[in-house]
């Protein structure tokens, strides 16, 4: 099925590209494939006590399709303005065709590094939002949040590079998947999942 059909299905307008002008740090927009979305969720099941956060959520299409398909909390963080304009309206879409799930959907127009992550946060969403700088300040706002608030939270990182999973590695993040998307052009089109626990934590002493 084409990314338009599935957009209609939510009732949103996600496809489409938008560079970041003169910026070093900001990745362009570019949804995540509604395949490869598929593909992770066959896998890897959101539960039921699970709130996403997607850092650097775009157009809200890998918010929006959780929220639908899960029914969970889901929260988007997007610093262009007008994307963020766009996904405001796209959360106003898919609201009115989805009137049935209670669930909340929170988006936030800001910078993913300045998010305090909360406590019922424990799900978080990349895909290749930033550098690898504003990925590191995320992860360790992340894992402060843990040793904050126990708990276990999943980290899902879609086309992982190299320098992304370094970072992860500096923490006691165990990888519990990794998921090949099928049809991929090259090695990093898959979603790798981590896990941090509580008590791996503590027992590192960070
Ligand atoms: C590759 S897109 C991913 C969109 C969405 N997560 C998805 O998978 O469909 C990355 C998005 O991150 C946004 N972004 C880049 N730097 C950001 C930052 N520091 N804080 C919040 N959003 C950021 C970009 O504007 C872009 O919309």
């Amino acid at each position: 099925m084409s990314a338009k059909r599935y957009d209609k299905e939510l009732g949103i307008k996600t496809t489409g590209l938008r560079e970041w002008s003169g910026q070093r740090h900001y990745n362009r927009y570019e949804a995540t494939p509604y395949e490869a979305l598929e593909t992770l969720f066959k896998s890897y099941k959101i539960k039921k006590h699970h709130r996403v956060v997607d850092f650097g959520c775009g157009r809200g299409r890998v918010a929006l399709f959780i929220h639908r398909h899960f029914q969970v909390p889901v929260l988007g963080i997007e610093a262009h303005d007008k994307t963020y304009s766009e996904a405001l309206e796209n959360k106003r879409s898919h609201r009115l065709k989805n009137k049935r799930i209670p669930a909340s959907i929170w988006l936030k127009y800001g910078l993913a590094e300045h998010y305090e992550i909360k406590r019922q946060d424990n799900c978080f969403y990349f895909f290749n939002p930033f550098s690898s700088n504003v990925f590191a300040k995320v992860i360790k706002n992340i894992v402060s949040s843990v040793k904050r608030v126990p708990r276990t939270v999943d980290l899902i990182l879609y086309y992982p590079l190299p320098e992304y999973k370094e970072i992860v590695r500096q923490y006691p993040f165990r990888k519990i998947n990794k998921i090949r998307v099928p049809g991929a052009q090259d090695g990093y089109e898959k979603f790798i999942i981590y896990r941090l626990k509580e008590e791996d934590v503590e027992s590192a002493g960070i």
